[in-house]
């Protein structure tokens, strides 16, 4: 479950998801838009390291240069966790990061999760899981999925879902060199008409397209280049707003063979399929 780095220290993972389709259903008055998506977890995850201080304070001791403590998402999943609860004890947290950031792969969003899941049981504040995707749906429309821990059907603007048998298997993902910044492709006016609604049975009988990727495309013409590269072994997609790409493989060999084949300026990863977060059981369903 978790790694000892030093007596009081201990890590955590942060795992990434890829969205298998993301379709845009609507859009509310607040500018958030529905979604129709199914989130699956992956084994390629960051590890955020947390001990208990003496003090209440909230230290971030590795924070990125361009990201100040106010919009750092571990830092401000800490700080809400307080506020809400009114406990006065503190956390020494640091990151380290492996999920690509502005990728789609969620990790911020998983990031504060889980600060959300260990920060209720190292401060013993026992909240429900229900509040506490609540609580992180403040932080960002993932953070809820990353709490429930589960592959699940995502719908609303991130905060419903139900739990979702999905195969094991591997992917690859790609990653273009691009920061694609999330509220710049939700802006595009050509997300605004309403795709019908998906009844969720199974994922065979789905148009399993991601909305955000036309957007994504014209943005950053990149990407393009990294899904023809990709689409010689498979259908490849979008996950999120982009950029990551990815396909899926038959096994964990195929999908290692995909990316000893990568050309040198390109990055990938060679992934697996995760059934659930292993901090699941640091929230309760009650
Ligand atoms: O919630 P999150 O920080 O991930 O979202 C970033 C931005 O993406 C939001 O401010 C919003 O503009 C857009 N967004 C949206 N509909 C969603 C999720 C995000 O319009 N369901």
């Amino acid at each position: 479950m978790s790694i000892s780095v030093s007596e009081d220290w201990q890590a955590y993972p942060a795992p990434a998801k890829l969205n298998l389709f993301l379709h845009v259903v609507g859009r509310r008055e607040d500018g958030y838009h529905l979604l129709q998506s199914v989130f699956q977890l992956i084994d390629l995850a960051d590890t955020i390291h947390m001990r208990l201080r003496p003090d209440d304070q909230i230290v971030h001791h590795n924070p990125l240069p361009d990201v100040p403590a106010e919009t750092d998402l571990t830092v401000r999943a800490a700080r809400l966790l307080q506020t809400f609860s009114g406990v006065q004890k503190g956390v020494d947290l640091r990151v380290d990061k492996r999920i690509p950031m502005g990728g789609g792969l969620g990790g911020g969003s998983s990031d504060a999760a889980t600060v959300l899941l260990v920060l209720n049981r190292l401060w013993g504040l026992n909240l429900s899981r229900k509040v506490l995707m609540e609580l992180g749906l403040k932080l960002g429309a993932d953070v809820p999925f990353f709490i429930f821990g589960r592959n699940a059907f995502v719908e609303g603007v991130g905060e419903q879902m139900k739990e979702i048998e999905t195969p094991d298997c591997a992917y690859v993902v790609l990653h273009p060199p691009v920061h694609v910044s999330t509220p710049a492709i939700f802006k595009d006016e050509r997300l605004t008409r309403n795709t019908p609604l998906v009844k969720m049975r199974g994922l065979n009988d789905i148009d399993c397209r991601n909305d955000l990727q036309a957007v994504a495309l014209g943005q950053h013409p990149l990407i393009a280049e990294y899904l023809a590269w990709l689409s010689q072994f498979g259908t490849a997609r979008m996950t999120g707003s982009g950029s990551c790409v990815f396909t899926r493989c038959a096994s964990q060999g195929d999908a290692d063979r995909v990316i000893s084949r990568l050309p040198d300026d390109m990055t990938g990863y060679s992934v697996r399929s995760v059934k659930q977060h292993q901090l699941r059981e640091f929230a309760s369903d009650c």
